[in-house]
């Protein structure tokens, strides 16, 4: 697979901040790329520099190929963003908002209701479509922005945070649309979200504080170097616990053990095959990893 986005020693500076500090990562042609971070980390900046609305101090970045230095026309065929901040006028309809983006491409007449009668089946947008955007929902909104965004067939789909806010139904109705794009149109999604059940399904994420990457790597990568797995064990006196030789925890009606991997979990098991009776194993998961990457302390529950 081709390298479609090349960060390469990229720094921003707002002023006397630093918001991207020698960032270096790339994202291949057709995969699903998340871009974590907490708030303040420098992923938008990040993104409206790809996407060229901004420009970098240092460094370079390609896309497709070209270094994107703001003057890129064939960029803007090749990309569709998602803005964190809806770019939709909301004063206009749906339909509008829509034709109004395809003219900006050239997508007129007859090409543009071809392509809108494909979104429109894509995203629902029939039953809204003479609406201002003023008065849709949230998740009615995104749908749009996301219609707005990938119009003009992009390579690329960029999404700030798309699904902040909707309910679970629609981020999941939103999700499937997006996957038949990528299976059937080989799209390569960026995604910056908070919600890291969505970056779990990632073929790569870059994790990152301070405008720099902390952790990067495969969902399963990174699960193995940041998230530890739990033993949840029930039934059995506190005695026997303190035996096994491990830290433990009281939970509700049992003990949780902290353990590096699977395999020390079943050494521990199979060792102490009369004791474990009633447990459960339970994987590190996306949360832990981010949690454990940025430094934040992990909660007890
Ligand atoms: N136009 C601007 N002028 C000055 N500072 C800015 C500007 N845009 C962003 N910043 C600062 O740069 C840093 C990075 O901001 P950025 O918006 O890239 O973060 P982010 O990772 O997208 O955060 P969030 O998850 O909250 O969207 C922050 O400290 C922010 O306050
Ligand atoms: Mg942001």
């Amino acid at each position: 697979m081709n390298n479609i986005i090349k960060i390469d020693k990229v720094s921003k500076s707002y002023g006397s901040l630093k918001a991207v500090n020698n960032l270096s990562f790339l994202v291949k042609e057709g995969e699903f790329f998340s871009f974590l971070g907490i708030n303040g980390a420098g992923k938008s900046t990040t993104i409206n520099m790809i996407c060229g609305e901004l420009s970098k101090d240092f460094g370079s970045i390609e896309v497709c190929g070209e270094e994107v230095d703001g003057n890129n026309t064939s960029l803007k065929e090749k990309i569709g963003v998602v803005f964190q901040d809806s770019l939709l006028d909301k004063s206009l309809s749906v339909y509008d908002n829509l034709k109004i983006k395809a003219s900006l491409y050239n997508i007129t007449g007859k090409d543009f209701l071809d392509r809108y009668e494909e979104l429109s089946k894509l995203f629902n947008l029939k039953e809204i479509e003479k609406q201002p955007i003023s008065k849709l929902s949230g998740g009615q909104r995104r749908r749009v922005d996301i219609a707005r965004a990938i119009i003009h067939n992009p390579s690329i789909l960029i999404l700030d945070e798309p699904t902040t806010g909707l309910d679970p139904g629609t981020r999941k109705s939103i999700w499937k649309v997006l996957n038949n794009l990528r299976k059937e149109k080989n799209l390569t999604i960026f995604l910056t979200t908070h919600y890291m059940e969505e970056a779990a399904d990632s073929d790569y994420i870059v994790i990152l504080d301070k405008g720099t990457t902390i952790a990067e790597g495969t969902p399963l990568e990174l699960k193995n170097k940041y998230a530890s797995d739990t033993v949840y064990i029930y039934n059995v006196d506190e005695e026997n616990i303190k035996k096994l030789d491990k830290s433990y925890k009281k939970v509700r009606d049992g003990f949780k053990i902290i353990v590096k991997d699977l395999k020390e979990a079943t050494d521990l098991i199979i060792k102490n095959k009369d004791l474990f009776k009633d447990y459960e194993v339970i994987k590190g998961k996306m949360d832990d990893v981010f949690l454990n990457a940025t430094g934040y302390e992990l909660e007890d529950e």
